[in-house]
């Protein structure tokens, strides 16, 4: 079976953009890959976290993992910090990637932006410790949102310059972004990507926002004030509504185009209300879900425990192979 590989990091709750444009499409994809999910805690410090609160984020994130349909049986889930390797091979290369090229990297431009007291050689080097993560199990496919397209690219390129001087040694992988919700964005400012580090908590959902929450969170969406009130998709002239339609139809499982129609001359508060009660449908099992396994701390050690040794054995291997290439001794 072909390897996936992707990771959250657990640098607070999972909002619904990370369950959309994530989660959702790694479920199916147990049956037909071999899978490795991570919590990528060691990409969470290039942010200062609370000790305390990161341990507890990160059982959160694993709970939430599992309520969302992720079955530790079929894929290995794992603490990033759990497999040395991840930093390990991070090490070697960095010192195959230039600086320019992660001077190019629009995520860290944008968070060096917001956190000019900070900004850290984690946070410059990220994108190498990605693609460490990903090039480590071979991954074949990697299901993300978006946003990581650019560290994709990086990681593509970083692979391929390695084979290129050492020969085939690093599987190349391709991205796979899903067709509808690979941006979920802010429910207060529609142009801007839904962020669970936003300053105003109206403008991300979470998982585990209470379902009031969630459904006063959706009413008071930002809706588009051009002159035509209409309900139509189109993210350039209706980021709002358009938004909430595909909030709609990830939540409905019906396609845009056959949801457009049946609200083209409804209001907009018809299609707020019918998001906020599709999105709670779909949430609130998920909560039940969390709710026991998040008490159940033998059990969730349980699944890090096993997931790290699954992800130990396929990492140990590649990382070997690359000592190997660039010319390290095997420890006699
Ligand atoms: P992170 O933690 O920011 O987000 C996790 C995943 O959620 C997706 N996502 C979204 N999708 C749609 N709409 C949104 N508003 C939205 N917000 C977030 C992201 O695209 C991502 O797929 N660097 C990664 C974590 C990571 C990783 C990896 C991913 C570390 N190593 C290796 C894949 C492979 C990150 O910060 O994602």
């Amino acid at each position: 079976k072909p390897i996936v590989l992707s990771g959250i990091q657990p640098s607070g709750s999972l909002t619904i953009g990370n369950y959309i444009g994530a989660i959702n499409q790694w479920v199916p994809m147990q049956d037909e890959f071999d899978c490795f999910f991570m919590l990528a805690d060691l990409h969470a410090i290039t942010v200062r976290q609370d000790p305390k609160q990161l341990r507890e984020q990160v059982y959160d994130c694993l709970a939430m993992y599992i309520a969302c349909g992720l079955n530790p049986e079929k894929s290995a889930i794992f603490v990033q910090s759990h497999v040395p390797e991840h930093a390990q091979l991070t090490w070697v290369l960095n010192c195959y990637t230039q600086m320019g090229e992660l001077s190019r990297m629009t995520q860290f431009k944008d968070k060096s932006a917001k956190n000019a007291s900070n900004i850290n050689v984690g946070l410059y080097g990220y994108p190498v410790l990605m693609a460490a993560d990903i090039l480590l199990y071979q991954a074949a496919q990697v299901p993300v949102g978006d946003d990581q397209k650019q560290h994709l690219e990086l990681t593509r390129d970083v692979a391929t310059r390695f084979n290129n001087i050492y020969g085939d040694t690093l599987r190349v992988p391709e991205p796979m972004i899903p067709k509808v919700g690979a941006r979920i964005m802010s429910l207060q400012e529609p142009t801007k990507k839904m962020s669970k580090s936003d300053a105003n908590p109206k403008s991300f959902i979470l998982l585990n926002d209470t379902l009031k929450q969630i459904t006063k969170k959706i009413k008071s969406a930002v809706t588009d004030s051009d002159e035509q009130a209409r309900i139509f998709f189109d993210t350039k002239e209706k980021p709002g509504v358009s938004n909430l339609l595909t909030l709609l139809s990830i939540a409905t499982g019906r396609t845009i185009d056959d949801l457009v129609p049946e609200y083209e001359d409804k209001m907009y508060g018809h299609l707020k209300g019918d998001t906020a009660d599709a999105i709670v449908a779909m949430i609130e099992p998920i909560q039940q879900k969390y709710a026991e396994l998040r008490a159940d701390a033998d059990y969730l050690h349980s699944v890090m425990r096993s997931g790290a040794d699954r992800a130990s054995e396929q990492a140990s291997k590649t990382l070997a192979a690359v000592y190997d290439k660039v010319g390290f001794i095997k420890a006699p």
